[in-house]
């Protein structure tokens, strides 16, 4: 595996992979898990060579977030992506990605307006930004996001259809299903921050979710399902919900009663200092 820093070098690498056929891109922020590891096996599936980019961007942290903690331990995730047979590992500088007088930002509007938009103001931007600018460097043909961040994904599918981002002319952009640990939760380098006790409460959030799920399936109204699901949360150690909302899967408008079209459950909910975020499909109505 090939580890390059600087963009010229990194254009000239893929220029030689190319020749061998079809490039992923994974982008990432590093703390790799089996969820990141799942991306890159669906990714050696569909290409001739994978690209995983670790970059911690600053620009999709608020000022008040874990920028300076995040977790960034490059030595073990280096070796991982060797293991699983990446061609190339970007590792980019931030300040050769956001030199001094940079000045430029992508903005969606719609789909990122509602959840993680509207709690983490400025979030998808600094995502959009970042992705942009990865996919323009690499020039993959298609590239891998995880379910677990579904809004991420519906942000960066709408910039791609809309900026013609992802080469040749067809977007190929995937979702890859949520990766979960035996006890529901879902895969996340966020985990890490979790106490043993936190750790221990936190399986609640993907059980009160099935079970506000299985609650709309029997016919409970939203708000009902929703609002148990909320008290279970606080009585397991949550301290607080961004949301817990139902909305649509594609355009994330959201629904407050049942609508032919599919829609999913998200949440997003505090426990300790750690934010966590899951969503999960509604189960369609018979
Ligand atoms: O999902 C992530 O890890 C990040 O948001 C991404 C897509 C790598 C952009 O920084």
């Amino acid at each position: 595996m090939q580890t390059i820093g600087q963009l010229d070098p990194l254009r000239s690498a893929v220029a030689a992979l190319r020749g061998d056929g079809p490039i992923a891109l994974v982008p990432t922020m590093g703390a790799l898990h089996q969820g990141h590891l799942s991306l890159i096996r669906e990714a050696r599936a569909r290409a001739a060579h994978v690209i995983v980019s670790i970059f911690v961007n600053p620009r999709q942290f608020g000022p008040s977030e874990d920028l300076a903690t995040y977790p960034r331990p490059i030595e073990a995730d280096s070796a991982l992506l060797e293991a699983e047979g990446v061609s190339l590992l970007w590792l980019p500088d931030p300040a050769a990605m956001y030199p001094a007088g940079y000045a430029t930002t992508v903005s969606v509007s719609g789909v990122a307006d509602n959840l993680c938009g509207a709690a983490r103001p400025g979030h998808f931007e600094g995502v959009a930004t970042v992705v942009t600018k990865l996919f323009n460097q690499v020039g993959p043909d298609m590239a891998f996001f995880g379910e677990k961040d579904w809004q991420q994904l519906a942000v960066i599918r709408r910039m791609a259809r809309d900026l013609d981002l992802v080469q040749p002319a067809a977007p190929a952009i995937y979702g890859v299903a949520t990766v979960r640990e035996k006890d529901g939760l879902a895969l996340s380098s966020r985990n890490a921050y979790l106490s043993p006790s936190e750790r221990a409460n936190a399986a609640s959030l993907p059980r009160a979710m099935r079970s506000a799920i299985a609650a709309i399936a029997a016919g409970a109204p939203y708000r009902d399902a929703l609002e148990t699901l909320r008290q279970t949360l606080l009585a397991a150690g949550f301290s607080s919900l961004d949301y817990a909302e139902v909305r649509d899967a594609d355009t994330l408008a959201l629904r407050e009663a049942p609508h032919p079209d599919p829609a999913r459950l998200f949440v997003a909910a505090r426990i300790g200092k750690t934010r966590l975020i899951d969503n999960m499909a509604l189960i369609a109505p018979a």
